[in-house]
Order: structure tokens, then sequence, then C-alpha cells
């Protein structure tokens, strides 16, 4: 039955990770996955987690099942999180939000959710992006397109490209958006420029999805998401799906959401039966301890605003990041002009080195993604150095 299965390929990003962690070599640097490290190249478990978790276990509870649509009080969290707190949307009753196993999960409950109710719309993922959206849909059992996206020469986005390609999109098409921080390029559309997307998406009769994996890593927790509620004012059906990975450092904990705009509070409660049937049959329910931290750090004052505060360090040390490499790598290789990194937003920096300099980067045990995508919060004061010497010397 097995004799004939061939070896799948690596994953392009997480399998950079299996390369990495094989490496024997004490000096090697991971560039490739989108996790954040501190100064001292550490994943760091943030003191609202700590504090929350502290807490979690002076009040030891028993893991019975939880809802499939998970915790009532994450679900919450996440909507006013994800809407703004006291938005028309949730008084309304016409949002609704599913616990899922990190962004990847949201993605795929929405997408199994799709293909149950839309089956014939195609899907359309900027060109590039997220290795695993392609992966995702497919398996979902859609057809996958791309829509003109990032332009190699300006490193911005080719918006009269992107506006083309949303214009000439099929009514009923789904379109997957980046809500902030572009992966794997880093280049955000304008506040002006949303503005654009959004009507050619309204005008055309488009399914949107937002994906928002990295709120709070771009301007702020409160900028990042804004886009969202453009969204929501615009009228018309919306997916968002959103993760706690990056910015709570709970990679491992698998914590993220699928929320689900409709039409009125009714349709909302038919659209929130049929996402449990997709959660029962992928799942079952989500898991309990990460619900649990992220409801208690998002709904209580004071780890609130701790985590707004270490959310906040975090997106300056990527900034820094990004200030001393283009300053680094203009000293050290000053026939190419990185100043672009400076502007590219969140945790990635499509760096333009190609896949074999990519390749002979690994050489020296630094790895990025084939594409060129490197994970700037991933470099310290104590790698930067040795990253631009190799960057400049494989350029
Ligand atoms: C990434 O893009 O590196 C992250 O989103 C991790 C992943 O699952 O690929």
């Amino acid at each position: 039955l097995f004799g004939a299965i061939d070896m799948a390929p690596r994953d392009p990003i997480l399998g950079i990770t299996e390369a990495f962690n094989a490496d024997t070599n004490p000096a090697k640097i991971n560039l490739g996955v989108g996790v954040y490290y501190d100064d001292g190249g550490k994943v760091p478990l943030l003191q609202c987690v700590q504090k929350a978790e502290a807490k979690l276990i002076e009040q030891l509870s028993p893991r019975t099942y939880l809802p499939i649509e998970g915790l009532a009080a994450y679900d919450k969290a996440v909507q006013e999180l994800v809407f703004g707190a006291g938005s028309a949307v949730i008084q309304e009753k016409r949002a609704v939000t599913v616990q899922a196993l990190g962004g990847t999960g949201a993605l795929k409950i929405g997408a199994d959710f799709l293909k149950r109710f839309s089956p014939n719309s195609e899907v359309f993922i900027s060109d590039p992006s997220w290795e695993n959206h392609r992966a995702l849909f497919e398996s979902a059992g859609f057809i996958v397109n791309n829509y003109t996206y990032y332009d190699a020469q300006t490193h911005g986005v080719n918006f009269e490209g992107m506006l083309d390609s949303l214009r000439k999109m099929d009514a009923g098409s789904i379109v997957l958006l980046h809500a902030c921080c572009h992966n794997p390029t880093g280049a955000d559309l304008t506040q002006e420029q949303w503005g654009q997307v959004i009507e050619a998406v309204k005008q055309g009769g488009l399914i949107p999805f937002l994906d928002m994996a990295y709120q709070g890593f771009g301007a702020g927790i409160a900028e990042d998401g804004a886009v969202v509620g453009r969204f929501v004012d615009a009228g018309g059906p919306l997916l968002v799906s959103n993760s706690f990975s990056k910015s709570f450092s709970l990679y491992g904990e698998r914590v993220g959401a699928l929320s689900v705009v409709a039409s009125s509070a009714d349709e909302a409660a038919r659209l929130l039966s049929q996402l449990k049937r997709v959660v029962r049959t992928n799942y079952s329910s989500p898991p309990t301890h990460s619900g649990k931290v992220v409801a208690m750090v998002l709904s209580t004052p004071e780890l609130r605003q701790l985590w707004e505060d270490e959310l906040a360090g975090m997106r300056v040390r990527i900034k820094q990041m990004r200030e001393a490499l283009v300053e680094k790598l203009a000293q050290k290789a000053p026939g190419r002009d990185f100043a672009f990194v400076r502007e590219q937003v969140g945790m990635f920096s499509y760096s333009g080195l190609t896949k074999e300099q990519v390749g002979k980067l690994r050489e020296e045990s630094i790895y990025a993604v084939d594409t060129g995508r490197i994970c700037v919060a991933a470099l310290n004061s104590k790698n930067i150095d040795l990253v631009v010497d190799a960057i400049a010397k494989v350029l």
C-alpha cells in the first residue's frame, strides 16, 4: 500500500528549521522561520504570559472539553481586539469568532468553510505570499491564483498592478489580503491604498479574507488592526484570521482565531453553527491552556498594559535591527543599496538575495528562505555582524 509513496519535499519554511536543528555549528543563525528572538538570541516568555500562567496555577482547574468554538472569554476578547471593543458589529452580534489552532488553523477552518458554501469560487493570494497560503487553500479544494503585489525593482507594492488584478477577478472570488506586515515582503499598503482596495473588493463583489498574523509588529496594535474596521464599514462578508503566535510569543501553543462577519445576528448564528461543524470534523475543539492565558491577559487591565508594552518592545527592537542592517550593509557592501529594508514592516525583509546566494549563506550556517526572505526579528547585537559579513561575501 505505501510502497510507491514518494518523499514529500521539505516545507519551505519549517524545513529550514529542520535543517538548522540538524546543523552542529554552534554559531548557526536561523533567519528562516518567522519567530522573534530577543537580543540574547532567546525566544522570550513574555512577563504578561508568566503572570497569567502563575494565576492559572493558583486556580488549578480540570481540563474538560472546551466548547467546539473555544473558550467564550477568549472569543470575546479576540472580537474586541480585532473589531474594537464596543464596535457596532459586536453589539449587533454580526461577528462570530472561533478559537483556532494558530493562524494556520484559522485559515484552514476558513478555507474549509468557504469551500462548503462557495465551492466554485477561486482564491487569489498575493504574488508572492506566505508559502503556506497556496497549500492551505489548495488542500481545501480551491484553485489558487496570484494577484499582482510586489515590485522587485522598487521593493514596494505594484499598486496599479494590484488594482488591475482585483478588477479582473470574477464576482465571488476569495481574495486573501495581509492586514499588516506583509509576509514575506514586508511591503504594506498605505491607508489611502487600502481605501482603493476596499472599494475594488466591494465593487467587484469579492470575498475578502484578511490574514492578520503580525498585529502590533507594524505601527502598533490599533494602527495595524484598523483595516479590519474599514472592511466592516464597507459592508459585505468578511473573514479575519488572527494569530497570537508572534504577538504573545506563544508559537507552540497554537493559539489564534477565525472571525466571520455576517449581515445579521440571525445569519451569524447560522454561520457559527456551520463553523462548528468544520471544527468538529477537523480537531473537535481547541485546547484549553493558551486560550485561557490570552483571554486573561487581554481582559485584565494590568496584564493588558504589560502585553502592549512588551509587544512595543519587540516592535522597537526589530526596527533597530533594520536600521543596523542597513547601516552595516552600506559599509560592508557599498555597491548595493539596502535602504529599502528600513521601509519594510513586520518581522521580514525580502532581501533581494537569490536562491543561490541563500544557498551560499547556508554553507556558513546562516539559514534564510530560498526566496531571499530573512527574519529581521532573529538578528541581534551579537549575530548581526556575522550576518552582514556573510551577506557581503555572497553578493
Ligand atoms: C513564517 O512565515 O515563518 C511563520 O508564519 C511560521 C510558519 O508557520 O510558516
